[in-house]
């Protein structure tokens, strides 16, 4: 049985056969092609933070596969109440086929999956945002845009940063992170992804954003204030200034590079209005491959249970 709490702990082979399963499976529901291959099985969501995508993703991409999906609000369920984490985690792994867990901090999801009997999938964590950056590789694949890629992150050092570097240290990309200064990536699981590392794969942290975009093929952004950050928002305003992608900011990357975000987007904060709609197809397709990438991940998930 495995557990998806961070791409550190899967190859890169393991990870473009996930991706393979979910363009698949999108291939075959655009033909109306419905595979019930995860029937009569229940997904359990915790969510201890706000989503749309996260939710909507994993409910809709449950059912059409035959299974079930169980949205858990830490505000009604015990856990939001001082129910110990291994106590939650044995309970709702005795009645469900898989978890799902949105929350703050990454240890609390290795603690539910240290006593969970099936598999956990982090749908976030103050740390990492793995499932994010499957739907990021498959867009960047639909759009042929995943060959000799440069990527650069513009913006705060945060938990979709971390898993933007392990994706780069896995799949052997260069990527290059510009962060104001003061908001820098976590130097450990910096060292983590360094010491990961496959031959290609090089990854930079600068304070420049110009630097980073410079002949860049792919540009990506996220909220300058995290979920948990939320009073921290107008300091941040002035301290991110600089580093919004703008058109100007677009201009000095390679001609046709691509634009990237995760959403919920904040335009005339990390993004312009314009580049935003400019590359409004790329990034709408990027979220709907949410859905595509973990019903991908989802089968992969069960499949190793089975084997
Ligand atoms: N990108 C993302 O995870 O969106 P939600 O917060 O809406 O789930
Ligand atoms: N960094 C953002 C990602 C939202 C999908 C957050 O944690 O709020």
């Amino acid at each position: 049985m495995r557990h998806f709490l961070t791409l550190k702990d899967f190859t890169k082979e393991e990870i473009l056969e996930i991706i393979e399963t979910g363009l698949e499976i999108k291939k075959n529901l655009k033909s109306k092609v419905y595979k019930k291959e995860l029937e009569n099985q229940t997904l359990g969501m915790i969510f201890e933070k706000s989503s749309t995508r996260t939710r909507v993703s994993f409910e809709t991409g449950m059912f059409q596969l035959g299974g079930h999906a169980l949205f858990l609000s830490n505000r009604d369920i015990h856990l939001g109440r001082g129910e110990p984490v291994k106590d939650t985690a044995r309970v709702i792994s005795s009645m469900c086929d898989m978890v799902m867990i949105r929350t703050f901090e990454h240890s609390m999801i290795e603690e539910f999956a240290k006593y969970s009997k099936v598999p956990v999938i982090n749908g976030l964590t103050d740390s990492y945002h793995p499932v994010q950056l499957l739907a990021d590789y498959m867009t960047l694949v639909e759009h042929s845009a995943n060959e000799n890629i440069v990527v650069a992150y513009v913006g705060d050092g945060n938990n979709m940063t971390h898993s933007w570097m392990m994706l780069a240290a896995k799949l052997g990309f260069e990527l290059r992170i510009a962060t104001p200064k003061g908001y820098e990536v976590d130097q450990t699981i910096l060292a983590e992804a360094l010491e990961l590392a496959c031959d290609g794969a090089v990854i930079k942290t600068m304070n420049d954003p110009k630097e980073a975009v410079r002949g860049a093929t792919v540009v990506t952004t996220d909220t300058w204030t995290s979920m948990g950050q939320e009073e921290e928002k107008e300091e941040r305003i002035k301290i991110f200034s600089g580093f919004m992608v703008d058109d100007e900011m677009m201009s000095l990357a390679n001609d046709g590079a691509r634009f990237l975000h995760c959403l919920p987007a904040y335009r005339g904060l990390e993004v312009s209005e314009e580049v935003f709609e400019k590359h409004s197809d790329i990034v709408f397709n990027e979220a709907e491959n949410r859905l595509h990438a973990q019903k991908g991940l989802m089968v992969w998930l069960d499949k190793q249970r089975d084997s």
